[in-house]
Order: structure tokens, then C-alpha cells, then sequence
């Protein structure tokens, strides 16, 4: 694992003017006890690793051993105020505890942030998934933590239809969730390409695209659309790449190339935006039989986390999950090449990634997982996956 280049290049130029504060805020605490120390060594010779452990002795570990990833995605609790269980034979276990007072959240996700700020590369990539309850102090902490100039994107994806009892209550739908994009140090590019979505052409019956032109040089069909707001200089850019089309009317058009999907037919290639409604990545209720029946309650699609790992790292890199659950992140990560390091603290969660990791080679092991910060003991709800993509 790559050392740091530099930190200081990840350090923000300016202090944060605007910062959320709580009862009892806090600069975390960043001394690796000699136990935990010991009890993580083997990650620092890991390819691969899952830990049950609370993610911030991991983190501490981590940053003191200068394990860097390229690719950070938490999909942490959202102070639901609900103990999610799962049901067992002998009645609900208790899958994860997610009720909290307002200040003792904020302060776990603010240790956890600030030490993932440090271990991030400096090239890399950090997603935080939320939803309404806590997105709005995760943004102004990520502000204050990652800077301002390193924020990317903040993406709405639809976890759920807007159907039954969401549909019923007496305010809109509570059905998105936001993702937070934020790179270690300011300006730096996406490894990957931009998502895009291949839309089919309709075809004549020769199978040439309705509407499209020919490109000899570039030997591919395209449709075209206006200028719109390209600057002249943009389009003298575009023009010699061979991108712009002059009309015999004078007019200067677009050209967007089509491409083939894999079935060999011609398609729009669409680059997305920030809201992610599309059937790419659509609720986790349409996943496959295989992927329903990982059935981790919270679990994301697999579709969701392949979008993300594609854009946002290549073959080869570190993706980290510090709230890993049911392993989606993990079991995405090393179908597309990447190394993956998982962190959980509960039993089932470390269980349910094992089984679904069962042909994967990778380290296990555990560090002393503390009691989780909780207001009160409830007896866990069994909570669906279906009521669960409708939190
Ligand atoms: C929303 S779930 C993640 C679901 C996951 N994205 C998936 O697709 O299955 C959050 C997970 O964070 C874990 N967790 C909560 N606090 C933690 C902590 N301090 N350290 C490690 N794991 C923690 C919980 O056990 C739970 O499995």
C-alpha cells in the first residue's frame, strides 16, 4: 500500500467560515493502543481484508500504518432511531443499532470523517450515502473536514418507489437518498469515465439508426444537437476533435457519436447527472434472486456500488468500506479488479459478507468491538428490506 505523497496537499488553504457544532464537539482522539495495534498488523500485509472492528480503531490503525485508499464509500447509519434486526430462529438479533442522540452522532461521524480525510489518497474519492435525517450535518461536516473546493457532486439516487405507506403519509414520499462525492485534494479527475447510459436507437431495416448522420473519419453514425452555451473557443476546441458539424445553412451543430451496446445494437450514449433514477441503478426490491437473497437489512444494490467503483477508481486500487454490512461494496469491488478492505462491527453483518465473499480470497479478522453508542435498547426491529429501501 502506497505511502502518502504529500499531506499536505490535501490540507484545506483556508479555515472553514461556516462549521456545524454540537454539545461536546471534539477533534478525535488519533493514539493507536498497543492491543489494537497488534491486533491489525495483519492489514498492512493484506491484499484483501474484512474486519470486524469498530471502524475507528481501524481508521486510527490506518492512518498510523499509511494504508491509503483511492476509494472510500461509508454508507453509515442514518440515526433511523430504529435497532434493525433480522429474524433468526429463535426470535429477531439485533443486526445493528441505529438510535442515537443528535450531538453523540454527530461526534461519531465527525471522528470517523476527519480520520478518513487523512487516510484517503490524494488522489482519491470519497462517497458518503445519507439520507433526509442526517444529510444536511454530513454536507456542512464534509465541508469543513474534506474543504469546500474538494466537494464534487452531491447525487440523489431513488432507494424506492413512491408506493404504500410512503405513498400514504402525509407528506411527500421520503424515497432518495443523497451521496455525497468529495475528492481529497481539490481538482482532481475521476480515473474513470463519466457514467453514461446507452439508450438503443430505433433502426431502418437495413439496422442503420433513424435520423443519425454517417462520420467517415470517424467511421460511426451521430446525431447532433445545438451549440447551446459553448463558448467560441469551446467549439474550436470540439471542431478539432471532429466533434462539431457546420449545416449547409451556416449553423454550427454538436456531434454526438453512437455507439454500440453489447448486443451490437446503435445507442445514444447519455452522460448522467446527479439524479439517479435510472433502471441502471434502480431500487435494491429489482435486484437479482442472488442479491435478494444476501437479505442485510439496509443492504445497496450491487448496481448502485458497480456505477460508483467504476467511476471513481481503476483495477488495482484500495476501495474501502468502513460500514461494509452485507459486503456489497467488498463483493463489487473484486469483480472489477480492485483490492477491497471491509470494516463492520456486527456479528451478522461480518457473517452475511463471509458467505457472500465464499469464493473471494481475503484476510478476516477481528480487534475488540466496543459497545455501540445508544440511547436507548430497543428490542430490534425486523426491519424488511422493503421498509428498509423505504426508511
Ligand atoms: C447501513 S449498513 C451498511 C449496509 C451496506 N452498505 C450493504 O450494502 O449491505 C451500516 C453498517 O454499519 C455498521 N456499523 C455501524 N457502526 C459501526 C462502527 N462504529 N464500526 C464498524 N461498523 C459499524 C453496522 O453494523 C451496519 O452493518
Amino acid at each position: 500500500m502506497r505511502p502518502s505523497d504529500s499531506q499536505g496537499e490535501k490540507t484545506r488553504s483556508q479555515r472553514p467560515t461556516v462549521t456545524l457544532t454540537w454539545a461536546g464537539k471534539q477533534q478525535p482522539n488519533t493514539a493507536v493502543s498497543p492491543d489494537v495495534a497488534a491486533a491489525l498488523a495483519p492489514l498492512s500485509q493484506a491484499g484483501n481484508a474484512l474486519v470486524q472492528a469498530d471502524n475507528l480503531d481501524v481508521l486510527r490503525f490506518m492512518a498510523d500504518a499509511r494504508i491509503e485508499p483511492r476509494l472510500i464509500y461509508i454508507d453509515p447509519p442514518y440515526a433511523t432511531q430504529v435497532d434493525h434486526g433480522v429474524q433468526s430462529s429463535d426470535g429477531a438479533a439485533l443486526a445493528y443499532s441505529d438510535t442515537w442522540e443528535d450531538a453523540t452522532y454527530c461526534q461519531a461521524m465527525f471522528e470517523r470523517l476527519v480520520l478518513m480525510h487523512r487516510v484517503l489518497r490524494r488522489d482519491g474519492f470519497i462517497f458518503v450515502q445519507c439520507d433526509w435525517r442526517a444529510s444536511a450535518w454530513l454536507r456542512v461536516m464534509l465541508d469543513e473536514v474534506f474543504g469546500r473546493a474538494c466537494f464534487r457532486n452531491e447525487i440523489v439516487w431513488r432507494r424506492a418507489p413512491n408506493l404504500g405507506r410512503q405513498a400514504a403519509s402525509a407528506q411527500l414520499g421520503r424515497t432518495a437518498d443523497s451521496i455525497f462525492v468529495y475528492s481529497a485534494a481539490a481538482r482532481t479527475l475521476f480515473p474513470g469515465k463519466l457514467p453514461q447510459l446507452l439508450e438503443p436507437c430505433e433502426c431502418t431495416r437495413e439496422g442503420s439508426p433513424i435520423g443519425a448522420k454517417w462520420d467517415e473519419q470517424a467511421q460511426t453514425f451521430f446525431t447532433t444537437a445545438p451549440r447551446g452555451d459553448y463558448s467560441d473557443a469551446s467549439i474550436e476546441r470540439l471542431r478539432s476533435e471532429g466533434r462539431v458539424y457546420d449545416s449547409g445553412t451556416g449553423k454550427v451543430y454538436i456531434k454526438y457519436p453512437l455507439v454500440r451496446d453489447d448486443a451490437g445494437r446503435w445507442c445514444k450514449a447519455i452522460t448522467i447527472d446527479t439524479i439517479w433514477t435510472d433502471d441502471g441503478v434502480k431500487p435494491l426490491r429489482h435486484a437479482t434472486k442472488r442479491e435478494l437473497a444476501i437479505d442485510y437489512v439496509t443492504q445497496k444494490p450491487e448496481a448502485l456500488l458497480e456505477r460508483i467503483v467504476k467511476w471513481a477508481s481503476e483495477p488495482g486500487d484500495l476501495v474501502a468500506d468502513f460500514f461494509a454490512g452485507s459486503g456489497t461494496t467488498l463483493a463489487v469491488a473484486h469483480s472489477l479488479g480492485r483490492r477491497f478492505l471491509g470494516v463492520d462491527r456486527g456479528e451478522i453483518a461480518i457473517q452475511t459478507t463471509t458467505n457472500r465473499l465464499a469464493d473471494t480470497a481475503f484476510v478476516r479478522f477481528s480487534c475488540d468491538v466496543g459497545q455501540q453508542p445508544s440511547v436507548q435498547r430497543r428490542r430490534p426491529r425486523v426491519t424488511r428490506r422493503k421498509d428498509a429501501s423505504a426508511r
